[in-house]
């Protein structure tokens, strides 16, 4: 497993441009199973996440071409309806394949993506929306099959608004009979994402990013050339990380809207935030100011995925933040490890309370989750001193080219092979 080691204390400046986001292009990919035209999809990122995606279409069959950022999907030849129990391990996402392999093969067996680092992450939504689409699912020995002679349109209500339920139910409506209505949708920017790709592949989909979205079925879909948004959590870590250091910023490739809220507590921590079209600017000195609270809810509230990056930039603001968060149930793993740093962070259950210190001092860390990682990495780059960050995987899941990234805005940062 790979190792950073991060020289603290420097300033960071320069322009980046975001990579396509590993939150669409995982969804996309699955999608790509429901024409038999060729799928071609753009700026894709050389990510672990979207390795073993493309190892899952392989799999099913699909022949894959990859030319640099580009990914070509055949799937004229896709056979099987079973996705390997060991991928799905590897892969929670693989979970979005039940609703295209059902609506391809009318067949899906995927074995129980358990709960992972982040929380128990349960399926229930998923698959109450499925049997409301007519879907027969048999729960057995950790797996999930499912049969559907035929894929019926239905009003369907979700409890909590499900990223992965919404979308799945999507893949499992684009092509059924009748029309499907999601009330209590997300209304993350990468389900209208998902919705502008299958409407280019000839689906009919609208109200995506609204809370109700309807899907009226269609025949066919045919193949499509698609370039997916810029990943909003990837940029805001690089926000992040310029705020905390101090230095100025100018990212491309993500509408300021899509990630508003972070915007916002940047802004009252003192950042100088600059946007126009799909640029953000932004300027800090390094020496922020805390905000009291900070709660993570879905689109367009604050993201839980920047839950861990944002808390590794308060334990050096000055005050308190109080931050909750509300999806998931462990995800402040990474305090334990910010606290060997000097942060000094109280966490109980969902809520996590930063006092500001005047300094974090460089230790030796471990990361435990992807965004957690991407916020020991954060602190690292702010603390005084040598840092080493160990267990690069869960990194490598979600970020192309980290390091080269951080070191072309002057951070001192490498990655050592052990
Ligand atoms: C997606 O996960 C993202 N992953 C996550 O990003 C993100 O944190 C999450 O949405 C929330 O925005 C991908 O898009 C690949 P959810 P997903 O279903 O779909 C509960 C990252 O770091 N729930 O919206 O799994 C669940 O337990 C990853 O890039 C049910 O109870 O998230 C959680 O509390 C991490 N039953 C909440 O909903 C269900 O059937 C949010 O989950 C499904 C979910």
């Amino acid at each position: 497993m790979d190792k950073f080691m991060i020289d603290g204390g420097e300033r960071l400046y320069g322009k980046l441009t975001a990579q396509s986001a590993k939150n669409t292009v995982l969804p996309l990919l699955a999608a790509a199973v429901l024409t038999d035209e060729q799928v071609k999809i753009r700026g894709v990122p050389t990510i672990n996440d979207v390795e073993n995606m493309l190892h899952i279409l392989r799999e099913v069959g699909c022949k894959i071409e990859r030319q640099n950022d580009v990914a070509i999907i055949d799937s004229s030849n896709a056979v099987s309806h079973e996705i390997p129990a060991r991928l799905t391990k590897e892969l929670r996402s693989s979970v979005f394949m039940l609703g295209s392999v059902l609506t391809r093969f009318h067949r899906a067996k995927i074995s129980y993506p358990g709960g992972c680092d982040i929380g128990l992450r349960p399926i229930d939504l998923h698959l109450l929306g499925l049997k409301r689409l007519g879907v027969k699912i048999v729960e057995k020995d950790g797996f999930i099959d499912c049969i559907a002679e035929k894929l019926t349109g239905a009003e369907i209500l979700l409890d909590f608004p499900s990223v992965g339920a919404t979308e799945n139910i999507i893949l499992a409506g684009v092509k059924a009979e009748g029309t499907t209505v999601i009330r209590n949708a997300a209304k993350e920017p990468e389900i209208v994402d998902l919705q502008n790709f299958l409407n280019a592949m000839g689906g009919k989909i609208r109200g995506a990013g609204g809370g109700t979205i309807v899907i009226e079925g269609v025949k066919r879909l045919h193949g499509v050339d698609y370039r997916p948004i810029g990943d909003r959590i990837e940029v805001g870590t690089y926000l992040i990380a310029t705020a905390s250091c101090g230095g100025e910023i100018e990212i491309d490739g993500v509408p300021p809207e899509n990630i508003a809220a972070l915007l916002h507590k940047l802004r009252e921590n003192g950042c100088k935030i600059h946007t126009e079209n799909d640029k953000i600017v932004l300027r800090s000195d390094g020496r922020l100011k805390s905000v009291d609270l900070v709660e993570t809810m879905p689109f367009p509230g604050f993201p839980t995925d920047m839950q861990a990056q944002y808390s590794a930039l308060c334990c050096t603001a000055k005050g308190t933040t109080l931050v909750v968060e509300n999806l998931f149930e462990t995800r402040y793993r990474y305090a334990a490890e910010l606290k060997r740093m000097g942060a000094d962070i109280t966490v109980r259950g969902r809520t996590a309370m930063i006092r500001g210190v005047n300094a974090l001092h460089g230790a030796c860390v471990t990361a435990g989750d992807l965004r957690g990682g991407a916020a020991l990495v954060v602190a690292g780059l702010k603390a005084e001193g040598r840092s080493t960050v160990l267990d690069l995987s869960h990194i490598d899941r979600g970020y192309a080219d980290f390091e080269g990234k951080l070191r072309s805005l002057g951070a001192k940062i490498r990655r050592v092979k052990i």
